[in-house]
């Protein structure tokens, strides 16, 4: 394999997949594995070379499937095990990669693993999970869901003690501590990687191990049993990739890379909040402080960029003063704010304004990492506060101005489509936006193919050209030995002209390839409110 195969993580885009909501094949108002195989020529259109798809796994569905009830079964409503394969044979068919979710900490209540401990002291699963008579233990633990959580135990009448979970109730912790669970987990990851997926995202890593006196995150013994797994995905798996959910601060996400023996990718949770924030307050200092904060990271290894998921738009990597800021700002109405987060989509967020998310879109397709996008914000989907939890922006997909958004025939879809004035399915569908040239997405699938023919932009080193303790216009540059890229974005809403300092030389707008800039050691630009520029030096 050559190098830049066996690194394809490191310059990919990836595609989030919500299964539920993608595509119904059958019309029984769910999404489901055939609805995704029917879409596998769009997503391979847009430019996408990875497909991560969220839980697939047999669960009641308290926590969408992160609540999984056996690890070796899939939720019936989206289809067989075979159909799975099939969608994994043909993501591939189509040149695409496919990762899924391991959900390594918890697992279901409903699990046979927990039925079985619960009811019975001598079990050999009683030890599968972390029980106490007290619920004083492990007291420096944070709250993670704090707007429904009290505790992190939960008392158990039938195995009259408490359990530990760092999620919902519903979401037992697994015991680390125990070696029977470390290689059942191990046996889970064949189980998946025989059937030929690229990886996993992995779920909530910072949390599997517990210790007295601890926060209980990002332990020592976890990143041991970290590496452990990524040894067996190399030795028996070889190519295979880890992505790393920690919701953590850049140096203790550092951790989770290791000496390149831990996770390839890893998402930069703390950037991305503070590219709203750069946005909302015109200024990207609080953008460049981070990354400049953030260590490097081993060769083989790449960051992900993403602005949304199909969680809230989470707070908890920013102070206070600047979270209270991002909700003052971006969910003025109380509904809109969920734990320490933020329940909305991209494009109600940025108002649907075009030019502060062609910023967001640039930011994440030009800083380093490999970006993610989540499904639906390709079009500029919409969100649905009145809905339970997250489910607001997971509602289904929206294909067309037929029933349901042409996601479903059935009368009933598991969640409604979007159907107001902005951001409803006659409006915003994927058949109507892909005849549009000027369409949400088509824009944005330029953006990808522009970005794709650079490799500097996946794998460049970054150098800031613009620094002080306000930036209203940044710019940096991207290089490798072959390719220089200026990026350049006025953060503000006014015209701006600069000089910048960058070598001499002839400048191609790579956006719009008829226009040059030149540079005699200095350049000169004049930018129009809340432009970006992608200048690729002339060789
Ligand atoms: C992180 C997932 O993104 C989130 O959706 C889930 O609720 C928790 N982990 C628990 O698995």
């Amino acid at each position: 394999m050559r190098n830049h195969e066996k690194l394809w993580y490191k310059n990919s885009i990836i595609y989030q997949i919500y299964p539920r909501s993608f595509f119904d094949s059958n019309g029984d108002g769910y999404g489901d594995f055939q609805g995704i195989i029917s879409k596998l020529d769009y997503l391979s259109d847009i430019g996408i070379d990875c497909i991560w798809i969220m839980p697939t796994y047999k669960s009641p569905l308290k926590d969408d499937g992160y609540d999984i009830s056996d690890f070796y079964s899939v939720y019936e409503p989206f289809g067989t095990i075979e159909d799975l394969k099939k969608l994994f044979t043909e993501i591939h068919n189509h040149g695409m990669k496919v990762i899924t979710d391991l959900v390594l900490n918890h697992c279901s209540d409903q699990h046979t693993w927990f039925q079985e401990a619960r009811r019975d002291k001598h079990s050999k699963y009683r030890d599968y999970f972390v029980w106490s008579d007290t619920d004083q233990k492990y007291s420096e633990t944070r709250i993670i869901f704090v707007d429904s959580q009290k505790s992190n135990w939960t008392w158990d009448a039938e195995a009259d003690q408490y359990f530990w979970h760092r999620f919902y109730p519903s979401q037992p912790d697994l015991n680390y501590d125990n070696p029977e669970v470390r290689e059942e987990m191990k046996n889970v990851m064949r189980y998946w990687l025989n059937m030929g997926i690229d990886g996993f995202r992995a779920d909530a890593v910072p949390y599997l191990f517990e210790r007295e006196g601890t926060i209980n995150e990002n332990l020592p013994e976890t990143h041991a049993y970290l590496k452990e797994l990524r040894k067996m995905m190399d030795d028996e798996f070889p190519g295979t990739i880890l992505l790393c959910e920690a919701n953590q601060w850049p140096e203790d996400v550092r951790q989770y890379f290791g000496d390149g023996d831990e996770f390839h990718l890893g998402f930069h949770f703390p950037l991305m909040p503070r590219i709203f924030k750069s946005i909302g307050q015109q200024d990207a200092s609080s953008l460049v402080n981070i990354l400049k904060a953030t260590p490097d990271i081993p060769e083989n290894c790449q960051w992900c960029t993403f602005l949304r998921n199909h969680d809230e738009l989470t707070l908890e990597m920013v102070n206070q003063e600047d979270r209270q800021w991002m909700w003052d700002f971006y969910a003025p109405d109380k509904a809109m704010r969920m734990n320490l987060g933020i329940r909305r989509r991209l494009y109600p967020l940025l108002e649907n304004d075009r030019n502060k998310i062609g910023l967001a879109y640039s930011l994440m397709l030009t800083l380093p990492g490999s970006p993610v996008l989540y499904y639906g914000d390709e079009i500029g989907m919409g969100d649905d506060i009145s809905q339970f939890d997250r489910n607001g922006v997971r509602t289904p997909m929206q294909w067309d101005d037929s029933l349901n958004g042409g996601f479903s025939t059935s009368i009933t879809t598991y969640l409604p489509v979007i159907d107001d004035e902005v951001y409803g399915y006659h409006k915003v569908n994927v058949k109507k936006q892909l005849k549009d040239p000027d369409s949400n997405l088509n824009w944005l699938k330029n953006l990808i193919r522009i970005r794709k023919e650079s490799i500097a932009l996946g794998e460049g080193d970054i150098r800031w050209l613009t620094q002080g303790e306000n930036i209203p216009v940044l710019a940096y540059k991207r290089q490798t030995k072959n390719e220089t890229i200026i990026l350049i974005h006025n953060m503000t809403e006014n015209e701006v002209s600069i000089n910048l300092s960058v070598d001499t030389g002839i400048y191609r707008d790579m956006l719009q390839p008829s226009v040059l800039f030149y540079s005699n050691s200095m350049m000169s630009l004049h930018l129009k409110p809340r432009a970006f520029y992608w200048l690729n030096k002339e060789q």
